[in-house]
């Protein structure tokens, strides 16, 4: 794997990410990365992210054996990075907690968001609400009725759409920090998200140290807008023998058409302010993405239901497909190798559309 600069040169990943903007966004942009290179040389903003992703998120995290599945699956030893037990949870809030700090430093007063599966606008709440910023969230009419208890949680204005948001910043450039939360959007965006969910993949170096002695074989994480992923493998990214699979969404197949996998079977294009992969029609127009999660297959349905059986613990659907395929990867590899999954979030919110799936009425 080819390693790249840590600080993107021109705000790019060798040719991807950058500043796809309208000029009246470059200087909101081009101020909020001077801040953010500012906050992370200052011990005193340092101290207070730690501080409130300990005594407020709940940090660290734990790293799980997880035994009975591990010994029903009869290869490698699994091992689960919790993000679920994270305050709100979900990993969201690790980076909610930074930027919103951030923000707080910039002196803006107000927080705009948009989510899909909710997680983020969920984290953004009650990050501003411990902080003591307003915050509003947008979020797509789809997502908003497979999501309800979501919607409930975040107790502030909901409007339709990414785009929306984008017009509410232009507005009010003066007052208002938009809070992206994933690894999206132009420079300094992705950087930042990088930065703050390293936290997981640092947390989780230490604690594997501590219990294997060694470094794990493989990490999986799920990718959707890639920030759960991207803070899992970060800190790994000069570890060659630690292989690191993102697994995304297939939905009713690759072929379908039906599927979130932008990457596996995605085209270059700009989309959100940058140059990545986007699921695209033959005239460049963003197609929809499909997948049961409204964050990101099925296999994720059989994931879901083994690891609440197996260990008690519901995972959210998005992680449910980074366990579908670490099963199956376990079971090629030898019982004394190790996979740790990032298990991004809890199933709280995903229990009515796994029921739904399985025709069970609840
Ligand atoms: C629990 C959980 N995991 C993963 C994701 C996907 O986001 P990302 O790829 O940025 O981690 C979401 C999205 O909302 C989520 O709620």
């Amino acid at each position: 794997m080819k390693t790249l600069s840590n600080y993107p040169i021109d705000g790019k990943f060798g040719k991807y990410g950058g500043r796809f903007v309208p000029e009246v966004l470059m200087a909101a942009i081009s101020e909020l990365e001077e801040a953010y290179e500012q906050a992370k040389q200052d011990p005193n903003f340092c101290k207070e992210l730690a501080y409130y992703l300990s005594e407020y998120a709940g940090r660290p995290t734990p790293l799980y054996y997880a035994e009975n599945l591990t010994r029903k699956l009869g290869g490698a030893k699994i091992y689960l990075k919790r993000e679920d037990l994270a305050h709100g949870g979900a990993h969201k809030i690790n980076n909610t907690l930074g930027q919103a700090l951030l923000a707080k430093r910039m002196g803006k007063k107000r927080v705009i968001a948009e989510t899909g599966a909710g997680q983020h606008g969920v984290a953004t709440a009650i990050a501003c609400a411990a902080l003591g910023l307003k915050a509003e969230v947008y979020m797509g009419v789809e997502d908003m009725k497979r999501q309800r208890l979501n919607v409930f949680r975040m107790t502030k204005t909901l409007k339709d759409s990414i785009n929306e948001a984008l017009r509410d910043w232009v507005t009010n450039l003066e007052s208002t920090y938009y809070l992206i939360g994933s690894v999206v959007g132009p420079h300094p965006y992705p950087m930042l998200v990088r930065d703050f969910q390293s936290v997981i993949g640092n947390e989780l170096k230490e604690q594997f140290m501590q219990k294997e002695k060694r470094l794990p074989d493989a990490l999986v994480a799920c990718v959707g807008g890639g920030s759960n992923a991207i803070g899992t493998f970060y800190p790994f990214e000069n570890c060659p023998e630690v292989k690191l699979y993102g697994v995304e969404a297939a939905g009713e197949g690759i072929k379908s058409n039906k599927h979130a996998a932008a990457l596996g079977a995605g085209a270059e294009g700009v989309f959100h302010g940058m140059l990545t992969y986007v699921l695209q029609d033959s005239e460049g127009q963003i197609q929809a993405t499909h997948s049961i999660s409204a964050g990101l297959d099925y296999p994720g349905v059989d994931a879901f239901c083994v690891l609440s059986k197996e260990e008690g613990i519901i995972p959210a659907l998005e992680p449910s497909h980074a366990l579908a395929f670490a099963m199956k990867l376990a079971r090629k590899m030898k019982r004394k190798e190790t996979i740790v999954v990032t298990l991004s979030g809890r199933g709280d919110k995903d229990v009515e559309v796994v029921a739904d799936f399985l025709g069970v009425k609840i």
